[in-house]
């Protein structure tokens, strides 16, 4: 199995049949669906768990990326549900993240942790996926995707939202999108060598930009992207994938 989906916030499935299957990794058990698609298996993850049960700061990354390189996966497509605090994104928007900014505070980062093993660093230069996220920009257009732009993503703790002045910090610095779980999981995805990409789902605007933040909103931008997102997805994984236009499996720097 080479291709996964990791569903974010309000994507728990992909809509086409599936069973399901636990992961056992040295970091926990992780359960993933196994879905056929023409002849492939692909696998889907629900980040926070199929009922929406583990917020994000509680989230296993380590267990959960393990578990996909365990089964054999070497790319990668997640959705994340974002706030916008630029003005040029709105809620019901679809940008791609194209970085990020780590404001986590407390949740194991790395699988490097010395010991036994060399002193490594991660090269990110290019922390998601040129090749995937040309390749997803290209298929959007057939699946009435109106990506809007790139996207760079502040990852905060969680789980509360962000202050006014929090955000205005962000907007400052270069943020556009504002979420909860995209750190560590881009960052174990190239530990592991693997191509990664995340397509952000604008649900709000961020706290103290235009209004409030209503859940009412988030669900119902979430269930009009979900399906057309998958899709594009899967069409981008029915073609031949290589490793060779994109640098994923060398950001490896060892000392
Ligand atoms: N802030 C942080 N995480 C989020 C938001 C937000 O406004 N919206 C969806 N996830």
């Amino acid at each position: 199995m080479r291709k996964a989906i990791i569903g974010g916030t309000g994507v728990y499935d992909i809509g086409e049949s599936s069973h399901s299957k636990i992961v056992e990794t040295k970091y926990g058990k992780v359960e993933v669906d196994i879905v056929s698609i023409n002849g492939e298996e692909i696998v889907f993850l629900a980040r926070h768990g199929k009922s929406h049960s583990t917020p994000p700061h509680l989230i296993n990354y380590r267990a959960n990326m393990k578990a996909l390189e365990q089964l054999g996966v070497k790319y990668i497509y997640a959705t994340v549900a974002v706030g916008s605090c630029n003005e040029k994104y709105a809620p019901g928007d679809v940008v791609i993240v194209n970085n990020f900014i780590d404001f986590t505070k407390q949740r194991p980062v790395t699988f490097f942790e010395g010991g036994d093993e060399p002193v490594k660093h991660t090269d990110m230069g290019d922390p998601y996926c040129k090749n995937l996220r040309d390749k997803f920009c290209k298929v959007a257009k057939d699946e009435s995707i109106d990506v809007k732009g790139d996207a760079v993503y502040i990852c905060t703790e969680g789980p509360r939202f962000e202050t006014e002045y929090e955000i205005k910090m962000f907007k400052a610095m270069g943020g556009d999108v504002v979420g909860m779980t995209n750190v560590p999981e881009v960052v174990l995805a190239k530990e592991l060598g693997m191509c990664y990409a995340a397509v952000g789902i604008i649900t709000n605007w961020c706290t103290g930009v235009k209004g409030d933040i209503t859940l009412h909103d988030i669900q119902g931008t979430l269930s009009a992207n979900k399906e057309r997102i998958s899709k594009a997805f899967l069409k981008v994984f029915s073609k031949d994938l290589d490793q060779e236009h994109c640098n994923c499996k060398n950001a490896i720097i060892e000392l």
